[in-house]
């Protein structure tokens, strides 16, 4: 997938109580090996510059980890997890890779469309943006879509736009009974979440556990 690198030239760099997460997720890997902390460090980046990239921010990454800013231009650049404009509230990432597309992705891309806009540009209230992705690895269960950082898997276009509306209500875009709650994520007929497989979670923003095996992903370095 071509993907333009980050125009917003916005100044950035870690807050004191930041810093401290920096330092706690630097220390994780071995004396020598400090660069490989460079994936969870323009995660931290992005989710404390509203959800996206700016050059600043990757060239602050890049500074404390002491690697070129092309190198760190790479890698966040190679990863659809890494954003280089600004989102929505509720960033709707939908798989259109061919197991989803065979399952009816086209009918999710059009429920976007259609509740929120053109692809790749917030709404005008800020809540939602939508992009197309590759494959996110849930395809046991496609179609799906990734929403922050839940999966919603063997969808429908209803069962799509029922969540859009859910997520709508519950941040007051219309209007809903007080406390409403989030739609419920993973599998949405029942069926083992394709991401439970991992993590016991849907979530993606941790590094993966494997139940079993002891091994623990934060260790790897590369
Ligand atoms: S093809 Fe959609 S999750 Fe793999």
């Amino acid at each position: 997938m071509k993907r333009s690198l980050p125009q917003d030239d916005a100044p950035f760099a870690f807050a004191p109580e930041q810093q401290r997460e920096v330092e706690t997720i630097v220390a994780r890997y071995p004396e020598g090996k400090q660069q490989s902390a460079i994936m969870p460090l323009l995660w931290l980046a992005q989710e404390h510059n509203g959800g996206h990239l700016s050059r600043a921010a990757i060239c602050h990454v890049a500074d404390l980890l002491g690697m070129p800013a092309m190198r760190a231009m790479e890698v966040a650049s190679f990863y659809s997890m890494f954003q280089f404009a600004p989102v929505g509230r509720h960033f709707v990432q939908v798989c259109g890779t061919t197991p989803c597309w065979l399952r009816g992705s086209d009918g999710l891309k059009e429920v976007c469309a259609r509740a929120i806009g053109a692809p790749n540009a917030p709404s005008a209230d800020g809540m939602f943006s939508w992009t197309e992705v590759e494959c996110l690895g849930a395809c046991a269960n496609a179609p799906m879509v990734q929403i922050n950082e839940e999966f919603y898997e063997d969808l429908t276009p209803q069962r799509l736009e029922e969540i859009l509306q859910d997520l709508a209500r519950r941040d007051g875009r219309a209007r809903s009974p007080a406390g409403a709650a989030r739609p419920r994520a993973a599998a949405q007929d029942q069926r083992a979440s394709a991401a439970q497989n991992v993590s016991g979670s849907t979530k993606k923003s941790e590094p993966p556990h494997v139940e079993g095996t002891g091994t623990d992903f934060h260790q790897f370095a590369w």
